[in-house]
């Protein structure tokens, strides 16, 4: 069921519904989650259940504000701290050294712990409802399937996961990828996952370079958002360049029936046979971001059966973007 992150009584019943450990399809600005108490294990595994998400994959724990972090981590190096007062609230996740006994479900067993305080207007709202009730964090993965496309509207959440779950209204989210993640438990910051937050912005918001993770000697954290298949659209999806597609469209001829185009330039008329879907890529990568998850979802849904992309320009703004893609593509 879908309720509106505009009406007080209806953000008191996703509230209400947090504290009493049952599951909410929650707005942020990057996609949404399907959150539940991050301390309340049961709350936590049904989560897991609902996704078809292996237990060990950790959750994000979303919280109200860098206050809220005490209760979930400790030990957090002064480079975290820096990144979390410039970036916070916003799409950036911070891995910690969890706190012995805190959220252990919802870490998926690990020692450390994934924090981000989002800065959507209704998600904020919700946090700090339940943290006056005592829930001091709410661990949210996005509200997708395991491995799938993840949501960016209350009605894509609905399609993925079904009636039953109370789901909070906000719109679609501006951001339209997930948060950038930054490991802070090896004492340098390491991306694990790219963002719209980017390399650049981290490495000046905190003084340090990001380390190659593969040039560290301990161990890496688990990040199923890292696993190479990922983000995926029941259609094929396919990578080219504008000349790769080009070609294979005039190689195809007539004969475009359940192919889609996501390109930058639209393609010559004559090149586009019977059932043919063409979109443009913004030339913006925020706003390509923005559309990316939404675009695919909507291809999937008028059974389109092979996805053609255009690799966007190997440059830093379209890192998140570039991620995402590889792994719909793989
Ligand atoms: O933007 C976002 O981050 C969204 C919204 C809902 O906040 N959430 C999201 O959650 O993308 P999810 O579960 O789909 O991806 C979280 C990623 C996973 O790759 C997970 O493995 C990683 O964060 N992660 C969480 N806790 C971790 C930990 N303790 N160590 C390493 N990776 C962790
Ligand atoms: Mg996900």
């Amino acid at each position: 069921m879908i309720i509106s992150g505009t009406l007080p009584a209806h953000v008191q019943q996703a509230v209400n519904a947090l504290c009493a450990g049952e599951l909410l399809g929650l707005p942020t600005e990057t996609v949404y989650g399907l959150a539940a108490d991050a301390r309340n294990e049961n709350a936590v595994a049904k989560i897991f259940k609902t996704k078809g998400r292996p237990a060990n994959h950790p959750l994000i724990v979303h919280v109200a504000s860098a206050d809220s972090v005490a209760h979930f981590a400790s030990d957090v190096p002064a480079f975290a701290n820096q990144l979390m007062s410039q970036f916070w609230p916003g799409p950036l996740t911070l891995i910690l050294p969890r706190k012995a006994g805190q959220a252990a479900a919802a870490a998926g067993g690990q020692n450390s712990v994934g924090l981000r305080c989002p800065s959507h207007p209704v998600a904020l709202e919700v946090l700090q409802a339940c943290a006056l009730k005592g829930v001091w964090g709410l661990a949210a993965p996005s509200a997708n399937m395991f491995g799938r496309v993840s949501p960016t509207t209350a009605a894509h959440v609905q399609s993925e996961l079904g009636q039953d779950l109370l789901i909070l209204d906000g719109g679609a989210c501006h951001v339209g990828i997930e948060s950038t993640i930054v490991d802070c438990t090896r004492g340098v910051p390491v991306l694990l996952r790219p963002g719209q937050i980017s390399r650049a912005q981290i490495e000046v918001a905190c003084g340090l370079k990001l380390a190659h993770p593969t040039a560290l000697q301990t161990e890496s954290p688990r990040a199923s958002g890292t696993l190479a298949s990922h983000y995926a659209p029941a259609a094929k999806v396919r990578l080219m360049s504008a000349t790769e597609w080009r070609q294979a469209l005039e190689a195809l001829g007539p004969h475009t029936q359940n192919l889609a185009l996501w390109s930058f330039e639209k393609p010559a008329t004559e090149l586009m046979g019977a059932g043919f879907l063409w979109r443009g890529i913004p030339k913006q990568a925020d706003l390509a971001a923005q559309q990316l998850f939404s675009v695919l979802r909507d291809f999937d849904a008028r059974g389109v059966r092979n996805i053609w992309i255009e690799t966007p320009p190997d440059l830093p703004e379209w890192e998140g973007v570039r991620d995402r893609l590889k792994r719909a593509a793989a």
